[in-house]
C-alpha cells in the first residue's frame, strides 16, 4: 500500500495551497444524476484521503456551455476560465462515469472537449473509474482515447471497472481495486514532481 506519508515528503510546496493542503485532487462525476452511483463513489473515495488533500468535486458541468471553437477565442465563458482554473492547479484527477449508449455521457465530453486547446490536462495524473450496469467497456477505449488525445497521464493501474455499480456503491467500503487505484493515482503524482 502506497505510503502517504512518503508521498507528502516528495511534494513540491506549492504557495497557492490553502494552509495544511498539500496536494488537491479535482474530481468529475460523468452523471448528472440525483444519487448517482458515480458521483457516490467519489464522495468515498474523499473519505479516504489525508485531510491534508483537498478534494474538489466538480459541481459545474451542467452549466457548462455546449463547446464552439467560436466562443474559445476573445471572451472565453467564465464557466469554462473557472474548470480550467481548478484542473490546472490541482495535482491529480478522478473521473468517475457511467457508459451511456456505448460512449461517454455527452456534458463529460463536453468538458473535455473545452480542455483541448489549452495544455491543462497534460501529463496531469488521471485515474478513471468505470461505473456502469455494463462493464462500459466501450466509454472505457472512448475516454482512454480522449485523455490520450490531450496527453493526460493515464495508465492501467490508474483505471478501475465496476458493473452494476448502482447496486454496489452502498457498500461503505471502497474496494481493494479502488484503493490501489488511489495508491497508484498519488504514486503518478510523486512522479510528476
Ligand atoms: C440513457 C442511458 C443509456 C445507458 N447506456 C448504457 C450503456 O451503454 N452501457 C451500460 O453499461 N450502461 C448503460 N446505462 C446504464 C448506466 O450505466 C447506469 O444507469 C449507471 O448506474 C449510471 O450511472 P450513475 O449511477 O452514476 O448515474 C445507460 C443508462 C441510461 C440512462
Amino acid at each position: 500500500m502506497f505510503n502517504f506519508e512518503q508521498l507528502r515528503y516528495h511534494l513540491p510546496r506549492t504557495k497557492s495551497f490553502k494552509a495544511g493542503i498539500d496536494m488537491v485532487i479535482f474530481a468529475i462525476s460523468g452523471s448528472l444524476r440525483e444519487g448517482s452511483s458515480n458521483t457516490e463513489i467519489l464522495k468515498k473515495i474523499k473519505l479516504h484521503l489525508p485531510k491534508s488533500t483537498e478534494f474538489i468535486l466538480y459541481d459545474g458541468l451542467s452549466r457548462l456551455p455546449h463547446f464552439n471553437p467560436d466562443m474559445d477565442k476573445e471572451n472565453v465563458p467564465a464557466e469554462v476560465v473557472e474548470l480550467r482554473g481548478m484542473i490546472k492547479r490541482s495535482n491529480a484527477m478522478i473521473i468517475s462515469t457511467p457508459e451511456y449508449a456505448h460512449g461517454i455521457p455527452g456534458s463529460l465530453k463536453n468538458a473535455l472537449d473545452w480542455m483541448v486547446s489549452t495544455t491543462v490536462l497534460e501529463n496531469k495524473p488521471m485515474a478513471v473509474i468505470f461505473g456502469s450496469a455494463s462493464e462500459g467497456n466501450f466509454a472505457k477505449d472512448a475516454l482512454v482515447e480522449v485523455l490520450k488525445t490531450v496527453s493526460a497521464r493515464i495508465m492501467p493501474e490508474t483505471l478501475v471497472q465496476i458493473s452494476a455499480s448502482q447496486e454496489k456503491v452502498d457498500d461503505f467500503n471502497l474496494s481493494d481495486d479502488l484503493k490501489n487505484l488511489l495508491d497508484n493515482l498519488l504514486s503518478q503524482t510523486v512522479l510528476k514532481s
